[in-house]
């Protein structure tokens, strides 16, 4: 059994005082939620006032990004140490967000997993295609290349597969739960035959619009295990209601 796996990415979203309001509502809401990963990824501003908030509860702290030197003359970028340092247990690598605006390529990519994974970070990896190349019927290839240049020379241990479809991605508009579990079989049975057996257990997320109304059929589907929420986990209840998901 898969552990289901609800993460919040705030992005670029809460300065310090609203990110306290926040979890002065969240944390009571869900603090009776048993057997599921609940983790929250504000912005770097945040993250250690969140974390002393979280202490000593079910909610865990992942960063939206990494850098993959220790230290150095790397302007603006945050260390793995750092994050560590700061309370975190995860961190977000491969957002489409990040390919797009700040270039990130595959390559790079991998180099932050391993970094991350190195100081014992574990890694939500989000993949996933645009419109043009889901309509150009390319989703399965985009996939598979970003799998394995992604992932290339990585265990899976502590890697937790994030499907994001690029044109669900804030647009209100969310895959159906097929287009979703055709997607995340597909993943399933590419990190099958890198990785085989152990493919069964890595928990892959959709996100893209998952919304409380939506959440409960996307949690049916057979391959999905959890969901990564940008625009939804804004507010407490309703992030609270996606983190109480009822499977059919
Ligand atoms: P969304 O974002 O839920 O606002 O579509 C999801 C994500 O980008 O992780």
């Amino acid at each position: 059994m898969r552990k289901p796996f609800i993460a919040a990415n705030w992005k670029m979203n809460k300065t310090l005082g609203e990110t306290r309001s926040f979890l002065t509502e969240f944390i009571p809401l869900v603090q009776d939620v048993k057997d599921i990963d609940i983790i929250i990824a504000p912005p770097f501003t945040s993250l250690q006032s969140a974390s002393e908030l979280i202490r000593n509860t079910n909610i865990k702290l992942s960063a939206q990004d990494i850098f993959y030197e220790d230290k150095g003359a790397y302007t603006g970028a945050i260390s793995p140490v750092m994050l560590k340092d700061a309370g975190c247990t995860y961190v977000i690598i491969g957002h489409s967000e990040r390919r797009q605006y700040f270039k990130e390529t595959d390559e790079v990519i991998n180099k932050k997993i391993k970094a991350a994974r190195q100081h014992g970070l574990n890694v939500i990896f989000c993949i996933g295609e645009s419109l043009e190349e889901r309509e150009s019927k390319k989703t399965l290839d985009i996939l598979k290349m970003e799998i394995t240049e992604g992932l290339r020379d990585v265990h899976l241990d502590g890697v937790v597969v994030a499907y994001e479809p690029i044109w669900a991605i804030g647009t209100g508009k969310t895959a159906t739960p097929e287009q979703a579990q055709e997607a995340h079989k597909y993943i399933r049975e590419q990190l099958a035959l890198n990785y085989g057996d152990r493919a069964k257990e890595v928990r892959i997320l959709y996100g893209g619009s998952a919304t409380p109304e939506n959440i409960d059929s996307l949690m049916n589907c057979e391959d999905v295990d959890g969901a990564l929420v940008g625009g939804a986990s804004l507010k407490a209840d309703s992030f609270a209601r996606i983190v109480k998901f009822k499977r059919q």
